[in-house]
């Protein structure tokens, strides 16, 4: 599989973004960032993005009438540069049907826990730990999944937990779980780019492949 260009979109500080970043300056992940759009312009991550000589676009929503322009304009940026994934790195916009199609298993999105549970409309940012914390869980973590039509219900392709303490505070599970997540998710990018990951339905096999145990 030749190099994968990937394409980045942020709304935010750009830590996801980031560790992406540092893996594949450590590591041939047979991958490079070509590009980072952001739909907010004080998006810390396009700050990372001009550091690190990366392409980095803010692309106003307010410039469009309706989301279906602004969503083609971003697909022709997007393919200008020849885009083969595209990550979702705390991104706070949907992606219409059409989008999720044109890129169909190839866009790849992080959410701070473990889906199905506290995911889905709604469910981003602090509002995930508080509700983790306040249902009680004793394992949170972060999931890596591809993006379907719907809202953190594609594919799951790694998860991983972290242990919840009895004096945890939204803030604090917040932090452990975006350890995990700069971990994980540089090894889903990596997974995809090497092309290790077989999607049948619902079910992305190539990530666990330690043999079960009988
Ligand atoms: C992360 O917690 C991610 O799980 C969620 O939004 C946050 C983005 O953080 N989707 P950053 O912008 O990557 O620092």
């Amino acid at each position: 599989m030749s190099s994968v260009n990937i394409g980045v979109l942020i709304s935010g500080s750009g830590s996801n973004l980031q560790s992406i970043i540092d893996k594949t300056k450590v590591e041939d992940i047979n991958g490079q960032v070509k590009l980072v759009i952001s739909n907010n312009s004080d998006a810390y991550g396009l700050v990372r993005a001009e550091k690190e000589n990366i392409k980095g676009i803010f692309l106003n929503p307010a410039d469009y009438e309706d989301n279906s322009q602004y969503e083609e304009d971003l697909i022709e940026l997007l393919k200008a540069e020849d885009i083969g994934l595209i990550v979702l790195a705390g991104y706070m916009r949907i992606l219409s049907p059409k989008f999720v199609k044109e890129f169909k298993n190839k866009i790849i999105n992080i959410h701070p826990s473990l889906i199905p549970s506290f995911s889905g409309d709604g469910f981003y940012g602090m509002r995930v730990h508080k509700s983790a914390l306040e249902y009680g869980v004793k394992v949170s973590g972060a999931t890596v999944h591809f993006v379907d039509e719907g809202t953190d219900t594609g594919p799951i392709i790694l998860q991983e937990t972290v242990k919840i303490y009895d004096g945890d505070t939204p803030e604090t599970l917040q932090k452990r779980v975006l350890e995990v997540e700069h971990r994980l998710l540089p090894e889903a990018v990596r997974l995809f780019c090497q092309d290790k990951l077989n999607i049948k339905g619902r079910i992305v096999k190539g990530a666990n492949d330690e043999k079960s145990i009988d």
